[in-house]
């Protein structure tokens, strides 16, 4: 029996209250036809499938000032997204591949977990934490998702087992956002459920501590 079988018997026999998975899905470009945004929107819908509730932060939400530890100011964009990931059960990142690693937009927005460092659940702790990236080409994607996979363990997140790095060099998605490669597709879906499942268990705890 996994920790989550555990954790659901007992939200079953009323021994930790039913809490809301809430997973975030955050990344994307500035591009008004980001490929990366259609590959979280698509993996969001996978982990709402698994039963999450599920909060979309765009690209241009996440256009914040350069983060600076010595700054304590922050801005409603700034604010949500710290709110947004300290509510989060669960968070799939996407980042467009820069120059061989993720965009400096996608780091920056980042870099604004250290406002997390004192929580009770300090950065990414507890959370499983799906990773999508882009590129256009293999080299570039594939070398995106390792750079955004050891930022994620450096932030104490779960890299779910599955990632999904994305080839752009010929279209994957029409421009409704449906994807049109049904392997990448189902790796997008795939790795939102199992970041929406492995999430259950965050939100139990959560309820149980909350209640
Ligand atoms: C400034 C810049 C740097 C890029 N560097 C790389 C790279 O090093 N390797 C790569 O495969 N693709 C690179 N690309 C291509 C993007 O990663 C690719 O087009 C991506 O899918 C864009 O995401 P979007 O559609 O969400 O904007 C670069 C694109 C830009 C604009």
């Amino acid at each position: 029996m996994t920790t989550l079988d555990i954790a659901i018997k007992l939200a079953e026999k009323g021994e930790l209250p039913e809490t809301p998975t809430f997973v975030v899905g955050l990344g994307g470009t500035l591009a008004a036809n980001s490929t990366t945004e259609k590959a979280i929107k698509a993996s969001l819908a996978g982990a709402s499938e698994g039963g999450a509730e599920t909060l979309f932060i765009s690209g241009a939400e996440l256009e914040l000032p350069i983060y600076a530890w010595e700054r304590k100011e922050r801005g409603p964009a700034a604010l949500h997204l710290i709110e947004s990931l300290r509510r989060a059960d669960g968070i799939i990142i996407g980042s467009p591949g820069y120059h061989g690693s993720i965009s400096g937009l996608i780091k920056n927005a980042l870099d604004y977990t250290q406002d997390m460092a004192d929580d009770e659940w300090p950065y990414f702790h507890g959370r499983p934490v799906g990773a999508i990236s882009t590129g256009a080409g293999w080299q570039g994607a594939v070398t995106t998702l390792t750079a955004l996979r050891g930022i994620v363990h450096a932030l104490r997140g779960w890299n779910t087992p599955m990632g999904v790095a994305i080839n752009t060099a010929t279209p994957v998605f029409d421009a409704d956002g449906k994807c049109l490669d049904v392997k990448i597709d189902s790796m997008l879906r795939d790795m939102g459920k199992e970041v929406a499942e492995s999430a259950r268990v965050r939100a139990l705890m959560r309820g149980s501590r909350e209640a």
